[in-house]
């Protein structure tokens, strides 16, 4: 039997996360977990046993689980292994993510076992428009070690058996937030309509001393070697190059940024299940 964690996380939130677990269940079990992340690698093909144990995490992207995130977990096969899976989002709500990332793994021949929701750094956060700054931060990294040990006791004692992982809610905002961000997404969605505009991320090219950092962890491989050119239609708007950056150079303008900073500002606690 063998226990391994994977992971796709442009910006490190979902591998923070996932570490935490890890850690928790490496407690409780006295085993080793390995680590894979996907981030900058190509989809696995891997097929795992019956006994092993399998740890999943993955950015929230709309609502569900990142499109690249289930690309580069596509060649997982379990038979009926068992699977953690997490999501981790930027605070505003994880919607249809962990079912989503559920019934991925399960037509895959896992069956699920544990799931969480997590909150992390929003992608769109800046100084001007916190949205989760700073987060995991300790008590969501405590949770996540209490999470694995929960993992790690259930795997000592032989009772991991599956879950239902629509028994994880959101934990809704206020009622006016959510109204603010209707608002937002209906008029965002009417000017598209009208005059469809794509968001992307920019270089300041007299603050950019073309170190390379944004060419390295760019996940889809979208920044040119010169790290000014961008292939529009590669790029995730992941924020991994403008987290990135040690020159503050490269930026996201997206309106998202604003309405998300002001109206799930409250901080969400983590939510699991095993
Ligand atoms: C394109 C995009 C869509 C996102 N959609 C959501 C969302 O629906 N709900 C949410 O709370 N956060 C959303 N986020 C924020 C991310 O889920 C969050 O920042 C997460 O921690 C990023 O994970 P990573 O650090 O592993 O890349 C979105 C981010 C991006 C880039």
């Amino acid at each position: 039997m063998k226990i391994q964690a994977l992971t796709f996380s442009p910006t490190g939130t979902s591998a923070r996360v996932i570490e935490g677990i890890m850690n928790g269940v490496g407690e409780e079990t006295g085993r080793d977990v390995a680590l894979l992340d996907l981030t900058l690698k190509e989809s696995v093909e891997r097929t795992y046993d019956a006994d092993d144990v399998v740890l999943l995490s993955g950015p929230v992207y709309g609502g569900k689980l990142a499109p690249i995130a289930k690309q580069r977990l596509g060649g997982m096969k379990g038979a009926g292994t068992r699977c953690i899976v997490v999501a981790v989002y930027g605070n505003r709500a994880f919607e249809n993510a962990v079912t989503d990332f559920a019934s991925f793994v399960e037509e895959r021949g896992f069956t699920v076992v544990g799931a969480g929701a997590f909150v992390g750094e929003h992608s769109y956060s800046t100084d001007e428009t916190p949205i989760a700054a700073g987060r995991p931060d300790a008590a969501d990294m405590e949770e996540a070690r209490r999470f694995g040990r929960a993992i790690g006791e259930k795997i000592a004692a032989g009772t991991l058996a599956k879950i239902d992982a629509a028994g994880l809610k959101d934990i809704p905002a206020p009622a006016e937030s959510l109204a603010n961000f209707k608002a937002f997404v209906m008029d965002y969605q009417r000017q598209q309509a009208e005059s469809p505009r794509v968001y992307l991320p920019v270089v300041d090219e007299e603050l950019c001393n073309g170190c390379g950092s944004c060419v390295d962890v760019c996940p889809t491989g979208a920044i040119a070697a010169d790290g000014i050119g961008l292939d529009a239609a590669k790029c995730i708007k992941c924020c991994a190059c403008v987290k990135e950056c040690p020159q503050g150079a490269r930026t996201l303008y997206t309106p998202f940024a604003k309405v998300l900073s002001a109206n799930f500002n409250a901080r969400k606690a983590p939510v699991w299940i095993v």
